[in-house]
């Protein structure tokens, strides 16, 4: 299975501060934001990413985790000239995942909380067809939005409706099959001249092949593009650090839970952050896992 990162887009609506320097790179609390959906990928097992941001953005981003050998994964880099939709992310990268199953995941989405892994797990394993993510919020006119049918059966979506049939929004975390290229590739732009990817979806519907999983409210969805959303995705992770002791999206910490690297190696990239808490704690992880591996700290 590949993954793409859409970190794309001019950032014109945290404009001032995201003039010279995009979003992507904020800081959210302890790292930057596209930490968030390479940590999403990572937990669903996926190691071949390809990061998609525009052309300035490229060669800093690039310097952050360059090829992201040292994470035990493979991270390619594409550009998206122009923020023409994100479903052009499918034909940007349609050599990256043709023949392959596929996840997209928006570059200022974070995910989190309990049983979160387990439904990632379960759409990298099983999807056929395409699997979407549901969050209920309240002001659905914002986001794509899921209506239902008798006994609950998931029969429209529409992109930022007026009318939101329901207040479930349909995150910007999607898996799909091999046909999702071809499934690209045949829609057409919409009135803003951009490839939706709610027109993508719509296909999956109505081939009868969408599943959407509701998310219940033990999993935070946050999509970072107000600045009043920013504030919140940083508190929401500082608070999580403080109240659990975990540090959501820590890249290294994934890597060696999923196995994509060794405690040695996890202690290394700790220890190349020295000044920094963040540092600190890779290197923690790396000595528990240790303890629990070896028997004996690192
Ligand atoms: C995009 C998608 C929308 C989705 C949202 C999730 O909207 O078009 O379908 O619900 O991401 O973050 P945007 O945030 O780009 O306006």
């Amino acid at each position: 299975m590949k993954g793409i990162v859409l970190a794309g887009g001019t950032g014109s609506r945290l404009f001032p501060a995201a003039r010279s320097i995009s979003k992507h790179l904020f800081p959210v609390y302890d790292k930057p934001m596209f930490y968030y959906p390479i940590s999403v990928l990572m937990t669903a097992g996926i190691r071949e990413i390809l990061l998609i941001t525009n052309p300035e953005s490229l060669p800093l981003i690039r310097q952050v985790l360059g090829t992201g050998s040292s994470l035990g994964i493979e991270i390619r880099y594409a550009t998206q000239p122009e923020p023409k939709g994100i479903a052009e992310a499918l034909i940007i990268g349609r050599d990256h995942i043709r023949g392959s199953r596929s996840a997209l995941v928006l570059g200022d989405n974070i995910f989190h909380g309990e049983g979160f892994g387990g439904l990632l797990d379960r759409a990298a394993t099983s999807t056929s067809g395409c699997t979407l993510f549901g969050s209920r919020v309240s002001d659905p006119r914002q986001y794509a939005v899921a209506g239902f049918g008798d006994m609950g059966r998931f029969e429209s979506l529409e992109e930022k409706p007026a009318a939101p049939r329901s207040d479930c929004a349909v995150t910007g975390l999607y898996f799909y099959d091999q046909d999702v290229v071809d499934i690209a590739e045949s829609i057409v732009p919409s009135a803003r001249g951009e490839l939706e990817i709610t027109d993508v979806n719509r296909v999956y519907l109505e081939r009868g092949r969408a599943e959407l999983v509701t998310m219940g409210s033990e999993i935070t969805w946050l999509d970072l593009g107000t600045e009043e959303s920013l504030l919140e995705g940083s508190r929401y992770v500082s608070t999580t650090a403080r109240g659990t002791g975990v540090r959501v999206a820590c890249l290294e910490e994934i890597a060696l839970h999923m196995g994509f690297i060794g405690a040695d190696e996890c202690y290394r990239l700790g220890e190349e952050m020295p000044n920094s808490r963040y540092g600190a704690y890779v290197m923690e992880a790396a000595r528990r896992a240790a303890g629990v591996w070896q028997g004996a700290g690192v």
